[in-house]
């Protein structure tokens, strides 16, 4: 039997908790969704959520709630996946890409500002493999510069910063609930923010831009049965049979947690005497929920320990390809070269297994492959 590199962990309380909503009248828009939302926010120490139906669309809503448009520019990180760049181009912006830390993978807080000019609209920092990014320096780098500080913490939910949840540090965080993130919903995100006007703005634009409350409508005496769009929105909307899934997950997140912190510590410790690995560093004023274990394979072997490991059945992943070597961003013109520690990272690394169901025995044999990888 292989071991993916992620995997949703769920059980028959989660499986139960979707069958319910499934004979009830409220298959969406219904109060389950708003129940998973208030458990979110209670989760991020938010006054509100907003669900969506991926971290794309989370983060698609947060630029959007941002407002931001044509002629601004984002500054984030390479080391992440292309949603993150790809959801302020739609908004039309202009994305830059900071160099990371090459110990954590995260942006480099003088990279981005480096970056700053006068049409700084956002600065994204990404969550890599669960490590919260310096959140306080780029919280005033970004309102330094009138701009806002946004979180992609699709890998980083029930992570803590200075003993604050991910969620609560920047001025508006997206979740990603994918089956390999830390909990799911099948497919499906979250927005969040401390600023409840703003969760609102992602909710409008979740759901086409529809205004229903008469006093802020245009047209209120139009009838009963009216509702206008002010701003263009789209359909991002999260079933209330996935929010139920969210739901039962989410009450099983600090167990999820302590799962993945003991895998976590489990490789650093029996991989640490390993020539030729770099394992992922942690800030101490951290308490990361891992969603990913990056491991940097010395001496130019990525690519045969990543073969040697896939073809011994330890179906290892690599997080990430710069964003910039996309091809789409080649073709406007971004070049090799421009953030060196990511590329450097990137061309080293290897996501070991890492979920919450990966038994101790799993654990062993991808340690003992690895073993065997770097021996060969
Ligand atoms: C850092 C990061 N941002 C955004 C996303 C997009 O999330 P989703 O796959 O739920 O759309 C992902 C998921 O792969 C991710 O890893």
């Amino acid at each position: 039997m292989s071991i993916p590199y992620g995997r949703q962990s769920i059980s028959e309380a989660d499986i139960a908790a979707v069958a319910a909503v499934m004979t009830t009248d409220w298959l969406t828009m219904g109060p389950v969704l708003a129940e998973f939302e208030q458990a979110v926010a209670q989760l991020a120490h938010t006054p509100a959520a907003t669900a969506v139906s991926s971290g794309t669309s989370a983060l698609h809503c947060a630029y959007a709630a941002l407002g931001v448009g044509e002629g601004d520019e984002v500054i984030t990180s390479p080391m992440t996946f292309v949603a993150t760049a790809a959801t302020a181009i739609a908004e039309g912006a202009k994305v830059l890409f900071a160099d990371v830390q090459l110990d954590t993978g995260n942006i480099d807080v003088d990279s981005a500002a480096a970056l700053v000019t006068s049409k700084t609209k956002v600065i994204a920092g990404v969550d890599y493999a669960g490590h919260p990014v310096d959140a306080d320096e780029l919280s005033a780098l970004a309102h330094g510069a009138g701009a806002f500080f946004l979180e992609d913490a699709a890998h980083s939910i029930a992570s803590t910063y200075r003993g604050r949840p991910v969620g609560s540090l920047a001025d508006i965080t997206a979740f990603s609930f994918f089956p390999t993130k830390n909990m799911t919903t099948g497919e499906g995100g979250a927005v969040v923010a401390p600023d409840a006007a703003l969760v609102e703005r992602a909710r409008r634009f979740r759901s086409h831009g529809l205004v229903r409350d008469k006093a802020e409508q245009r047209y209120p005496d139009e009838g009963p049965w009216h509702q206008e769009v002010h701003e263009f929105g789209l359909n991002y909307r999260l079933p209330d049979v996935l929010a139920a899934m969210g739901l039962s997950q989410i009450a099983r997140i600090e167990e999820f947690k302590a799962r993945r912190t003991a895998i976590f510590d489990r490789y650093t410790a029996e991989l640490a005497d390993v020539d030729g690995l770099i394992l992922p560093a942690k800030r101490d004023y951290v308490d990361p929920m891992w969603h990913l274990y990056p491991i940097r394979v010395q001496g130019g072997r990525r690519r045969e320990v990543f073969e040697f490991m896939r073809a011994q059945g330890v179906l290892v992943q690599v997080n990430y390809i710069p964003a910039y070597w996309h091809p789409a961003f080649e073709d406007l013109g971004y070049q090799r070269g421009m953030c060196p520690n990511a590329e450097l990272y990137y061309e080293q690394e290897i996501s070991l297994p890492m979920y919450a169901d990966l038994t101790h025995d799993q654990v062993s044999r991808v340690i003992e492959v690895l073993r065997a990888a770097l021996a060969a």
